[in-house]
């Protein structure tokens, strides 16, 4: 049975987001994928798929940016199956050494890797909640892993990105 799924940061063409939008797209669904820049692998592909892509300019760091890509995500779909949170960033500084890491680098990161998530799930919330299917709302952050030495901002933007979007996952899935 195909889905309506809604993938996030999926400009570029050789990372994750994009690919996995193809693949939904192969497998028959219908996607939504979001892009904060024109994309124009995204849009070559929209030529391929004209009916079943739907491209949403959204900047998961900006609460009125990832509001305005629902409202225009609702006009096109009455319900969403699927939500990938796939974008993300890390600071300039993550591989670099405590004492040398500049911390107003963190917030920014922390803004788009661990609150950016939430964002998307809150907006498309109402969305999620009209799905006939199980929901499922992962986070794609590879976990906290092992310690880096100085990987403190990147390892506070997964921490977090894994704490809150886990149990947000969870609440989705048994909100009736
Ligand atoms: N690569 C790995 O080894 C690996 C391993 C495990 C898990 N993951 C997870 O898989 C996901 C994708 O990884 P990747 O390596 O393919 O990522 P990537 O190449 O770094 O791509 C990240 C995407 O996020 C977008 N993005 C960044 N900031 C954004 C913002 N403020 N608003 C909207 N979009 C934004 C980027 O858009 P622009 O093109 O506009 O910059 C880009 O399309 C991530 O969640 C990552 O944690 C990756």
């Amino acid at each position: 049975m195909s889905q309506t799924v809604l993938i996030t940061g999926t400009g570029r063409p050789h990372a994750l987001g994009f690919n996995l939008v193809k693949r939904y797209l192969e497998n028959g669904d219908r996607v939504f994928a979001s892009v904060r820049r024109p994309s124009e692998a995204l849009e070559n592909l929209k030529k391929q798929y004209p009916d079943a892509l739907h491209i949403l300019n959204m900047d998961i760091a900006s609460t009125a940016s990832v509001n305005a890509a629902a409202a225009e995500c609702a006009k096109r779909t009455e319900s969403l199956d699927l939500v990938i949170n796939n974008a993300t960033t890390a600071s300039a500084d993550t591989m670099k050494e405590l004492p040398d890491f500049d911390l107003d680098l963190v917030a920014p990161a922390v803004n788009v890797g661990a609150v950016g998530p939430i964002r998307v799930l809150k907006a498309f919330l109402p969305l999620l909640k009209k799905s006939g299917t199980t929901k499922t709302a992962p986070s794609l952050s590879p976990g906290p892993g092992n310690r880096i030495p100085g990987e403190a901002g990147e390892k506070t933007r997964r921490e977090n990105a894994c704490k809150i979007t886990g149990p947000l996952s969870s609440e989705v899935r048994s909100t009736p």
